[in-house]
């Protein structure tokens, strides 16, 4: 290794960290969770079933937009332009990539995938088992400078989202809409958090007094961002709490708690 820690000029020390406290644990912590949370989506993206919940308008964000003839009856609030599709391909399949190359790309994830999965490094003074470095200037990394145009994707499909959860209250209330409308707020507030959203918002402007209203949703948008990390972790728990209610209902595993 001629880089790095390894470079002619650093200290020659053999162990790949003096740390003695449990450093491990984020990291392993990190890529528990995020593995949990890739099994968890990709075997109900493929599922096929248990996505809508007719009687109460329950519809799973893992197959909004539901575009195609393959969709149960009543669960495409935007009609059906696409044909029947073939049962490998997963009806949220529209939406489904960007969302991941949204959250793939985030600068949250990307400092907890890097330092988790790549382990590049893997905790402050814990040698990385890389020998090079190139940033993100190259394939695939350099993929990352896409996030903007995902997160432009990302806002139609929160719209979307909101839409799925305003449509559900037309079949009456229920514990469901209030789960769907939980997860959308909090699928806002982690997309509007987004750093990107900030500089969309208050970058590349030299005097914030003459941009009253940018400086004023710079200023809150600035306030969210603090939370991103807490939200994208949340956002990944109510994805999940919302696809597994929506499963339980449609599946008739549980009733639905009804008000009216
Ligand atoms: Fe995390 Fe944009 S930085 S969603």
């Amino acid at each position: 290794m001629t880089s790095g820690v390894g470079a002619p000029d650093r200290a020659k020390i053999a162990a790949r960290t003096l740390r003695t406290d449990r450093w491990w644990l984020p990291p392993l912590l990190t890529n528990l969770g995020l593995l949990a949370f890739v099994v968890y989506a990709t075997i109900r993206s493929f599922m096929g079933k248990w996505y809508w919940a007719a009687e109460y308008g329950y519809l799973t964000p893992f197959y909004s937009p539901c575009l195609s003839d393959s969709c149960l009856p009543g669960s495409s609030h935007f009609g059906t332009p696409l044909p029947e599709l073939p049962g490998w391909i997963p009806l949220g399949f529209i939406a489904l990539p960007f969302l991941l190359g949204f959250r793939l790309t985030c600068y949250y994830y990307r400092k907890a995938y890097y330092r988790s999965v790549w382990q590049s490094p893997p905790a402050c003074a814990v040698a990385e088992p890389h020998g090079g470095y190139s940033g993100e200037t190259r394939l695939p990394l350099v993929v990352q400078n896409a996030h903007r145009y995902f997160f432009y994707v990302a806002l139609v499909v929160s719209v979307v989202n909101t839409y799925d959860a305003v449509v559900a209250f037309t079949h009456g209330l229920g514990l469901g809409n209030f789960i769907l409308l939980g997860n959308v707020i909090l699928l806002w507030a982690y997309t509007l958090s987004c750093h990107s959203c900030r500089h969309i918002a208050g970058g590349r402007l030299k005097h914030f007094s003459k941009h009253p209203v940018r400086y004023r949703a710079w200023t809150l948008i600035s306030k969210l961002n603090v939370r991103h990390m807490q939200l994208a972790w949340t956002t990944l728990g109510t994805l999940v709490l919302t696809d597994l209610y929506v499963m339980l209902v449609a599946s008739d595993a549980i009733s639905d708690l009804r008000f009216f």
